[in-house]
């Protein structure tokens, strides 16, 4: 027995010494983690449970044959972070640089059915060159495999990427059929092809940084959702957001203890819009006062500005907000900022966590750029995202919501549940001036200041709306946190009838 178990013991070690301590070292010396300290990280300590350490690849050509590294490249098992489940693979650099083989990939497929058939999340560590080129197309059949499993999980159980180190070829593809991609910063990348086929192809000379950086994907391409300074504030960040999200489609968001009381009420709430409607103030402010001790964990917090998703907690459980910001382009929707919160709202709509909306939105952005970018269709998929969503819905109007913009942001006519508005409100189909040059063009410039007036008397105000029905109440600010506390309450065991449908056909 004394002989199996050392033998035992020696082809752990081996298997966890993955590529060797050269490469370890080469690892650290780049400033990055090795898959197995990564998942210590990730995962409450102790709890991690590996399979398939004693995998090894079938590969025979160019030599492979002699290369066969127990694990195969990565790292696969599941654990806990903060006593909830979760499945977890850790692509390791140190083994032909992470490269996905059809063993590699079969690891991952094991973990991710798991997850499907036990109702746990998906994490995935990304550090990767890629299909293992040397495997030709038993590699891209397992990414094919791979692929095939992100898409039927998607809405069963949350999946997240995080990208630790390069992600090249069919590793970006299936982090991008995940919920939520995040990268570290100056040391991960992400591009379909690297900056030396870009420069045989396009003749571009560009570093891996400029072509598929954390800046690139987190502030234009939009791939990444956020990004941080390095591995270890980088895996406390996902153990933060983990701690928000449901372990499946028929979970409830989990409950945390807490100490803020929901009646809190916060005066200073009662002049944070300004008396001048030009003047911007920060949509955050009532996001952090609203909700359980400011915790709140912000999606794509550098692309689309001008509009803020994230979650935070009311009593405990999560909620989705979302919230237009007019520190940014005045709060305007435009392309980016639909279809950031439109994926956002279908991700809380998937996960029954309940959304909340906070409104101020001018309207949505005019000129060429936006129209012949296609701003119709990127609009559209908010309003969808948020007709479609049955989840329960709060909205609070803060001072403008106008136009087509006013029905988007989650108004009564999206199936909103409840609607507040605050007395600033300013509910209009536009802004005073851009209608009364309008509607009193006739009557030239000298009637204008008058006709302002008039309109701002007449429309700039919550209670049209209020006296249809749109608006259920006229809250006073100070009081919000309350007031969507039992709105909330309210709406616990809300369930909505549906027409029978295979799916819908969101505008992509
Ligand atoms: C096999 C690979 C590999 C791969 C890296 N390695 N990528 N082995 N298949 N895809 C091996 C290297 O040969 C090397 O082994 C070790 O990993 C470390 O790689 P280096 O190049 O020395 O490291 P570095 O300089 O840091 O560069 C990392 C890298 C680069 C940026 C990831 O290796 C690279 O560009 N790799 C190829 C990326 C790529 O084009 N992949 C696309 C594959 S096609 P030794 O033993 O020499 O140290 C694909 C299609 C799927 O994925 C499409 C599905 C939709």
């Amino acid at each position: 027995m004394k002989d199996v178990l050392e033998e035992l013991e020696k082809r752990r070690a081996q298997a966890k010494l993955g590529g060797g301590q050269v490469r370890i070292d080469a690892q650290h010396a780049r400033g990055k983690l090795t898959a197995r300290e990564r998942i210590e990280l990730l995962l409450d300590g102790g709890s991690f449970e590996e399979f398939d350490m004693f995998v090894e690849h079938r590969g025979t050509e160019f030599g492979t044959e002699k290369n066969r590294i127990p694990g195969d490249g990565v790292v696969t098992g599941w654990g806990t972070i903060n006593g909830r489940m979760v499945y977890v693979y850790a692509k390791d650099f140190t083994v032909l640089g992470g490269s996905t083989s059809e063993a590699h990939a079969q690891k991952i497929c094991k973990i991710m059915d798991m997850a499907m058939q036990n109702g746990a999340p998906v994490i995935g560590l990304f550090d990767s060159g890629g299909a293992r080129i040397q495997e030709g197309v038993a590699a891209l059949a397992g990414f094919g495999e791979i692929f095939k499993r992100n898409v039927l999980a998607s809405g069963v159980v949350p999946q997240i990427s995080v990208i630790m180190g390069p992600c090249a070829g069919g590793d970006v593809y299936s982090p991008a059929l995940t919920d939520f991609v995040f990268m570290v910063q100056g040391t991960s990348y992400m591009f379909i092809t690297g900056p030396e086929v870009t420069k045989t192809v396009t003749h571009e000379d560009v570093t891996p940084e400029e072509l598929g950086g954390s800046k690139i994907h987190t502030t234009r391409s939009s791939v990444a959702d956020g990004a941080y300074e390095n591995d270890i504030t980088c895996l406390e960040e996902i153990r933060r957001l983990y701690d928000f999200l449901p372990l499946n489609n028929r979970d409830a968001a989990p409950k945390w203890p807490v100490e803020d009381d929901p009646r809190r009420q916060d005066l200073s709430l009662d002049t944070l819009v300004p008396d001048n409607a030009n003047k911007p103030y920060d949509m955050m402010e009532l996001i952090q006062k609203v909700i359980d001790e400011g915790d709140f964990f912000e999606i794509g917090e550098a692309f689309a500005r001008n509009i803020i998703t994230g979650f935070g907690r009311i009593e405990g459980s999560t909620v989705g907000f979302v919230a237009n910001q007019p520190m940014a382009l005045a709060g305007v929707l435009d392309s980016d900022a639909s279809r950031k919160a439109a994926r956002f709202v279908r991700f809380c709509d998937c996960f029954n966590i309940p959304l909340v909306t906070f409104v101020d939105v001018p309207g949505f952005m005019p000129g060429t750029a936006q129209e012949h970018g296609g701003i119709i269709k990127h609009g559209a998929k908010l309003l969808f995202a948020y007709a479609e969503a049955t989840v329960p819905k709060v909205t609070v109007i803060t001072r403008k919501a106008y136009g087509g913009a006013y029905d988007v942001m989650a108004s009564k006519h999206m199936r909103a549940d409840v609607n507040y508005a605050w007395p600033s409100a300013q509910i209009a189909v536009m802004g005073p001036k851009g209608a009364v040059e309008i509607i009193f063009k006739k009557e030239g410039p000298e009637a204008i200041p008058a006709r302002i007036a008039e309109y701002e008397d007449r429309f700039l105000n919550p209670f049209i709306a209020a006296s249809r029905g749109y608006i259920d109440d006229v809250i006073r600010p100070h009081s919000t946190r309350w007031r969507i506390a039992r709105a909330l309450r309210m709406l616990k065991n809300k369930q909505v009838a549906q027409i029978w449908k295979k799916h819908d056909n969101i505008p992509l």
